[in-house]
């Protein structure tokens, strides 16, 4: 008997979760150590629960879902992907998987069906980076590669750490390694991710096989100018930080395909101090992210920026660069690729190998044991905005394909 993934069930999962941060515009807004991710962790490890799991919530503020298989002394299978999200983002990035995941428990529970090896859940928090400019903070507390000293470092915007945020909703930053999941526990990490790109959508396929994730450099760039009346101050003796980062800052578009055509880069981040109508800028401080899926790129683009930063700059302003991260392109295992596709296939769905333009928690979990992701389409391509939209006929077919690898790669 074909075991089904039910969207009935998952589609009510994903309006629940999606009042945990719900904006006026209908978007959602979870950041790591609010009021909403608490509300949303307690609602994973419920409905985790419900599904006959054993949960338990990590050092990292990761939820971990075991439903231990017939082997337990097999490598673990792990499923899952992030519950937090950009500010204003939509209802389906990262949640989605969570939630494809909990279904392929649920589904296996409701048939009686004992995987050999066991199987985790894992919801990582803050993959975005959007509070502390960082990313992937939960899975690389999973990993390993998140010290205490990171957490005492990474600041959100007004200034408050990650560590004192962690203290504050419970949570002891000396413990972080406690997240720490052994290479050896592990046998494969899949997740399932809305594509958040145009490519399926217009195709009018139903899955996307990930291929690789391209590589990220994050940085931040900040050039101090001098503060000065707007009105008095002649334009020959401004120091104005804002000219200055908006020269620079108009140039990037056409820089970032200069070693790959399908090169992106991005400065989506912005402050100005002192911010005032009538005062010339004498701070500014933005973000550049530049991404690439040949790893030679993305340092072509990177240098030609900053040494436009340099020139701009001149002798009369100065300025700091400082990498928030990097990350280099990283391939998902062949094998677990021919898995997904195969599932795919004998369901009748149309699928294709493809890149991942976004960053995911697969490419740091892929530092310890192989990873694969199933894509589903993306209404429009649009993502990392309230209208994001992937409709419930195809989740449906990637619940689908989740369900059947994870039924393959258990049995
Ligand atoms: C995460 O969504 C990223 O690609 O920045
Ligand atoms: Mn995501
Ligand atoms: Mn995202």
């Amino acid at each position: 008997m074909k075991v089904k993934a039910s969207i009935k069930r998952i589609e009510n999962d994903l309006q629940n979760l999606r009042q945990f941060g719900k904006t006026e515009q209908n978007g959602v807004t979870r950041l790591p150590f609010t009021a909403e991710d608490k509300a949303a962790r307690d609602y994973l490890t419920q409905a985790m629960q419900a599904a006959g799991m054993q949960v338990h919530v990590d050092g990292a503020s990761n939820v971990v879902g075991h439903l231990e298989g017939a082997k337990p002394e097999l490598p673990i299978l792990m499923i899952g992907s992030h519950y937090d999200t950009v500010i204003n983002g939509g209802a389906y990035d990262g949640i989605l998987g969570v939630v494809c995941a909990l279904e392929a428990v649920r589904a296996l529970q409701e048939c009686g069906i004992k995987p050999q090896r066991s199987v985790d859940i894992i919801a990582f928090n803050d993959e975005e980076g959007t509070r502390f400019h960082r990313g992937f903070s939960g899975s690389l507390a999973m990993i390993g590669q998140l010290t205490e000293a990171d957490l005492n470092n990474d600041k959100d915007r007004n200034g408050i750490s990650q560590a004192e945020l962690m203290l504050q909703h419970g949570f002891d930053p000396h413990q972080i390694t406690s997240a720490k999941r052994q290479a050896e526990e592990l046998f494969a990490y899949l997740e399932l991710h809305i594509e958040q790109g145009p490519v399926l959508a217009q195709l009018g396929l139903d899955i996307g096989v990930v291929t690789a994730i391209v590589g990220t450099t994050r940085y931040f760039v900040e050039i101090t100018g001098q503060a000065d009346h707007a009105g008095t101050t002649p334009m020959t003796m401004r120091k104005d930080a804002l000219a200055a980062a908006a020269a620079v800052i108009a140039k990037v578009p056409a820089y970032a395909g200069l070693a790959d055509p399908n090169g992106v880069a991005t400065v989506g981040f912005m402050k100005v101090e002192p911010c005032a109508v009538n005062v010339v800028p004498a701070k500014v401080t933005f973000s550049l992210d530049i991404r690439s899926q040949k790893a030679e790129a993305v340092p072509v683009v990177a240098a030609r920026i900053l040494q436009d930063v340099k020139q701009v700059c001149g002798d009369e302003l100065s300025y700091q660069v400082t990498m928030a991260m990097s990350e280099e392109p990283v391939a998902m295992d062949a094998g677990l690729q021919d898995v997904i596709e195969q599932a795919a296939k004998e369901n009748g769905y149309t699928a294709r190998r493809m890149v991942s333009g976004a960053g995911h928690d697969a490419q740091i979990v892929a530092r310890i044991c192989p990873v694969a992701m199933i894509f589903v389409p993306s209404q429009g391509g649009r993502s990392h905005c309230a209208v994001e939209y992937t409709s419930p006929e195809a989740i449906a077919k990637g619940a689908q394909v989740l369900l059947d690898t994870v039924i393959q790669l258990t049995k």
